[in-house]
């Protein structure tokens, strides 16, 4: 089995609740932060970290993501008549990004779920799972972070970060020994445990790198919380049989498919625009707030 990470899993095909009425008919991953929809980001952060191949989890009205990716040829011979070289190369680095596919989940019935559908795409090699919506600002891309942990120890890697109080919660929490500054090696793990029964403040977040053994693991998982299958309790199964790190990323994370999140992420990118920041960081301070 070859160790390197060439494929990459993006599941969309959620339902995106937590956005309504905007992802009513319209998928919580193109909403956008400032200009870009929220799957190129991750999309960009997988091709900087040497993914060449891509697999697009999608549900029912997530054509506007074939789209976006796809080459849209009216688009672009109205910008090359009017000379707008520069948006034409936007529009078409695009298209070009990287060689993505698409495959209905059908039915949103968890994360666990989502990723299985990746079984044949996937086949004998390690792949990665990037969750759209979770957008990590980081110098050193994350799964490239991520990739150098899992060619150094030939086993699978899930991203964490450290979470303060009883915000823990709402995460996936591991239990673990640190194995060298920022890695460790994950003892168990827990789907939202309650604040008294988290081993620790270290979250999981929206980035996986696994083996193909992962879906063997999720056709052993019954649905657990709210029914749906669960990749953490995946995860746990295989935890028996090897061994699985965890990555203290470097960077900022945002929860960008929860309201305050994504405004928070607007902000924050916006002010570091070259384009933008100057006046955006003018009107934000004249606010009497
Ligand atoms: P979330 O729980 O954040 O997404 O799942 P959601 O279910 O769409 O959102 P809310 O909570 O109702 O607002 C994390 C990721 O997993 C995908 C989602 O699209 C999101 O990218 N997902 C989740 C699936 O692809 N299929 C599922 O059955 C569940």
């Amino acid at each position: 089995m070859s160790n390197k990470v060439r494929k990459a899993v993006f599941p969309a095909a959620g339902l995106g609740t937590r956005f309504l009425p905007a992802t009513k008919s319209s998928p919580k991953e193109m909403l956008t932060l400032v200009d870009k929809p929220l799957i190129q980001y991750s999309v960009e952060e997988a091709v900087a970290s040497g993914v060449e191949s891509i697999l697009i989890i999608t549900g029912r009205d997530k054509s506007s993501m074939e789209d976006h990716f796809d080459v849209s040829f009216e688009l672009e011979q109205v910008l090359k008549e009017r000379g707008k070289d520069e948006l034409l190369r936007v529009v078409r680095a695009v298209a070009d990004m990287a060689k993505i596919s698409y495959t209905r989940q059908g039915e949103a019935l968890g994360l666990g779920h989502a990723i299985y559908q990746a079984k044949g795409f996937a086949a004998d090699e390690p792949f990665a799972a990037l969750l759209p919506d979770d957008i990590i600002d980081a110098g050193k891309p994350a799964l490239k972070q991520m990739i150098e942990v899992f060619e150094k120890y030939d086993a699978p890697v899930i991203a964490t970060m450290q979470i303060d109080g009883e915000a823990i919660s709402r995460f996936g929490v591991i239990d673990a020994d640190e194995v060298e500054p920022n890695v460790y090696r994950i003892k168990d793990m827990v789907e939202k445990p309650a604040f008294a029964d988290a081993r620790s403040d270290l979250a999981i977040i929206g980035r996986y790198i696994f083996t193909p053994d992962i879906f063997e693991a999720i056709e052993r998982t019954p649905p657990g919380a709210g029914g749906e299958i669960q990749i953490t309790d995946a995860m746990r199964l295989l935890l028996k049989d090897r061994p699985f790190y965890a990555v203290k990323l470097d960077g900022v994370r945002h929860d960008a498919g929860d309201k305050l999140g994504f405004l928070i992420a607007t902000v924050e990118f916006a002010l570091k625009r070259e384009d933008l920041g100057e006046d955006f960081r003018k009107y934000l301070k004249s606010l009497k707030i």
